[in-house]
């Protein structure tokens, strides 16, 4: 027998042992159809698996996301797979503060309530760094910064939706942080230091958790509750092909083994979401603020530690706020910057001698060192 072959078997073995020490699933013949659940990331792997758990459980499912041909596919399968008609496609692109404001005010209109806003979505370890068109790293805009303003523009909503169901949840996803886990906020789009994805997805992901923190010290005024679901790494499919591949040294085929064994399916890690957004048990400000996963429920805060870091999470809070409100604005400028250099590249295609266009792009780097000094 190939030591692939052999290797394969033990993974499968091993699977179901470790699926005993699964965090128990929410029973799927509750009927929440009382619910409307936003799930944004809906067209991602664990996004899928979460719109799936919710649609057995007869939740009303918005399923917020970028690309709605691709979103309406997946909506057709789910409902053909639950019988489930209740779900939505909804544009949002957390890239874009109009499409945000535009996706926030038309839940608050057309829903009667929300009562769970799951923030899902993210981009993860981008090889080259890219900064937003509001002059903000990739990472650290759509996996933090996108969604602190859409919760914050679904808040009242939602606290509204409590008043109403006694209960109100935000389930924001990360993994679990590690100690080794920084925000620089003198430098979040590394310009002080090597970039690094890694590095970058890690600093948006804490600044997730703080933000989860502080949140919900601001709602125990209300029945809202605030939770973090860190994931498993969800596992991906090993081909054939891919252990036979000669360029690969035996260690590497050993790791991409190891990786098979001790990842989960995308529809098993939504599982902890489901927990966070529906148990009734967690309906209580005891469960709130916490980090809970697949394995053990709760998981503690490993590197965000809420007590300790309060001072810095409030710090990570304050620059968030600050970049949010200076965005726009620094948006219309980059918009002039632009019209004034356009009006150079006309006139230099106009007149064959050579323009001075230092004005323009002098300006736009002023710009962008403001924007990103912050
Ligand atoms: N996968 C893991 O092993 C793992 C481990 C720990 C934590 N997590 C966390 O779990 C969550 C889901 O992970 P996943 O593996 O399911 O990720 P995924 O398959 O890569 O899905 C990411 C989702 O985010 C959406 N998205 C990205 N940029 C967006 C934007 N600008 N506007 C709107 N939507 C945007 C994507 O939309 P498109 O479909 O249009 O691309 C996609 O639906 C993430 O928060 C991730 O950090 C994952």
């Amino acid at each position: 027998m190939r030591p692939y072959k052999a290797l394969m078997i033990v993974s499968v073995l091993c699977a179901p042992a470790a699926g005993l020490a699964y965090m128990p699933y929410y029973p799927l013949k509750d009927d929440r159809s009382d619910r409307t659940a936003i799930v944004t990331g809906a067209t991602g792997r664990i996004g899928v698996g979460t719109c799936h758990w919710l649609a057995k459980r007869k939740v009303r499912v918005i399923m917020a996301a970028r690309d709605m041909q691709k979103c309406k596919l997946i909506r057709r399968e789910l409902v053909a797979y639950t019988g489930h008609k209740a779900i939505a496609c909804r544009h949002l692109d957390l890239e874009d503060i109009d499409s945000i404001n535009a996706f926030a005010k038309r839940m608050i209109e057309e829903e009667p309530h929300i009562d769970i806003l799951i923030n899902n979505a993210a981009v993860k370890e981008l090889k080259e760094k890219e900064i937003t068109k509001y002059g903000v790293e990739k990472h650290y805009w759509v996996n933090f910064l996108a969604p602190f303003l859409l919760t914050f523009r679904l808040m009242d909503k939602l606290k509204g939706s409590a008043s109403q169901t006694l209960d109100s949840r935000v389930v924001n996803v990360i993994g679990k942080p590690k100690t080794f886990w920084n925000i620089q906020l003198d430098d979040i789009n590394f310009d002080k230091r090597k970039y690094s994805g890694k590095e970058a997805y890690r600093q948006s992901k804490l600044a997730l958790a703080y933000f989860t923190i502080l949140l919900d010290k601001m709602c125990t005024d209300s029945r809202s509750f605030v939770y973090v679901f860190g994931s498993n790494p969800v596992r991906k499919w090993i081909a054939e092909s891919e252990v036979r591949d000669h360029s690969l040294t035996l260690l590497e085929k050993f790791q991409l083994l190891f990786r098979f064994i001790y990842t989960i399916e995308a529809d098993r890690c939504a599982q902890p979401a489901i927990n966070c957004a529906l148990h009734p048990v967690m309906n209580h400000r005891d469960y709130s603020g916490k980090l809970y996963g697949l394995f053990n429920g709760f998981w503690g805060w490993g590197g965000a530690d809420a007590e300790k870091d309060e001072v810095f999470a409030k710090m990570v809070w304050n620059h968030a706020i600050e970049t949010l409100k200076l965005a726009p604005e620094n948006i219309e400028r980059m918009k002039k910057m632009k019209q004034q250099q356009d009006l150079v590249a006309k006139a230099q295609e106009a007149s064959p001698s050579p323009v001075d266009d230092t004005t323009a792009a002098s300006g736009t780097k002023e710009v962008l060192v403001e924007v990103t000094s912050r």
